[in-house]
């Protein structure tokens, strides 16, 4: 019987749904408490709406169900945050905050706050970026991403606050929508590969971005918070490597499956978030400290995405 009761802030969204069955499986349904701003029709139980900038609530329902570990995904992410960036910066910064003062104070033992390939900027070298190098975002996705860690890392050292956190690269899969990302291209294009055979995309066919299929995020995601404390040697964020890709290539991989599909371009204001963005990721560090390695590459990914779409 587990000891943990894990609460997942943000579980209707593209992770929290994939992670939230894959947390069920391992700690028991009972033991995992989903909430989220929104509730969905058929929403599985326990369930709490609870807005994470409510910070009474989040304590109430920490509180209600003797919660030791959260989850916490509710964000806005890199495209929607440009639209309305005051409010990415509240909800971002400020929902985390909520979280690690609870930690801090005892009541949370373990924390899970995911960034993002968007702390890196223009200035980062593209190609096989370190984990340490320049960041400099120019996105207020990014910034609040790397504010974040700095305060992740700042509160493990003053406090203590043991708190865990992967650059998440684009996350592709077949079971949730993705919620406005700028790598949300390479979900919608296997969409409308079954649709029409064919996809416009919103990113220029050289766009090439570190992703990552969806099952491989989940098990690195639970790797880290389940390995021994003293692995866990990073405290700010974790780069972990999956797959690099650009449009035409993974076009060029549904071509394998669909052979009339075609793809177009129609480029928007995601372009220049893109190419700010890293290539290809170097998660050395990741795999020396708690095991990490990917197991999809971009042809197995799209057999079963289109494999499941269909
Ligand atoms: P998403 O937008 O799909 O889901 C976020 C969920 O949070 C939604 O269900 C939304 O209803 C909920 N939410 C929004 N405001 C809330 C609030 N005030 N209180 C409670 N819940 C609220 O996002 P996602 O793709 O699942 O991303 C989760 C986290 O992972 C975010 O921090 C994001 O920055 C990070 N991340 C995601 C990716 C990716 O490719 N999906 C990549 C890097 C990092
Ligand atoms: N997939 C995310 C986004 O595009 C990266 O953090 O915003």
């Amino acid at each position: 019987m587990s000891t943990e009761k894990i609460l997942i802030i943000g579980s209707n969204g593209q992770i929290g749904l994939e992670l939230a069955e894959n947390l069920r499986k391992n700690y028991g349904s009972d033991n995992v408490v989903c909430s989220d701003v929104r509730q969905m029709e058929n929403q599985i139980e326990p369930f709490e709406v609870l807005d994470i900038l409510d910070k009474d609530r989040v304590y109430e329902v920490v509180k209600k169900h003797k919660i030791t570990q959260v989850y916490l995904l509710a964000a806005l992410l890199s495209a929607t945050a440009e639209k309305n960036p005051k409010f990415a910066w509240d909800l971002n910064m400020n929902g985390l905050f909520h979280i690690l003062d609870m930690a801090k104070e005892g009541i949370l033992k373990k924390i899970y706050w995911p960034s993002s390939i968007a702390v890196f900027g223009p200035t980062t070298p593209r190609l096989n970026t370190p984990q340490y190098t320049v960041m400099e975002p120019n996105t207020i996705y990014g910034i609040s991403k790397q504010a974040g860690e700095r305060y992740c890392e700042y509160y493990h050292q003053k406090y203590g606050v043991d708190v865990r956190s992967i650059r998440y690269p684009g996350l592709i899969g077949w079971k949730s929508a993705p919620g406005g990302g700028t790598t949300d291209y390479a979900v919608h294009i296997y969409h409308q590969a079954l649709k029409q055979k064919s996809y416009e995309c919103f990113l220029n066919a050289q766009t090439t971005l570190p992703m990552m299929y969806m099952p491989d995020a989940i098990r690195a995601t639970i790797e880290l918070m389940e390995a021994p404390a003293e692995s866990v040697k990073i405290r700010s964020s974790y780069n972990v490597a999956g797959i690099s890709f650009n449009p035409e290539e993974i076009a060029a991989s549904i071509r394998k499956h669909i052979p009339e599909f075609t793809i177009s371009y129609n480029v928007d204001f995601r372009q220049a978030i893109a190419d700010s963005w890293p290539q290809s990721i170097n998660d050395s560090e990741a795999r020396k400290d708690w095991g990490w390695k990917p197991e999809f590459d971009l042809d197995a990914m799209t057999q079963v995405m289109l494999d499941n779409l269909r």
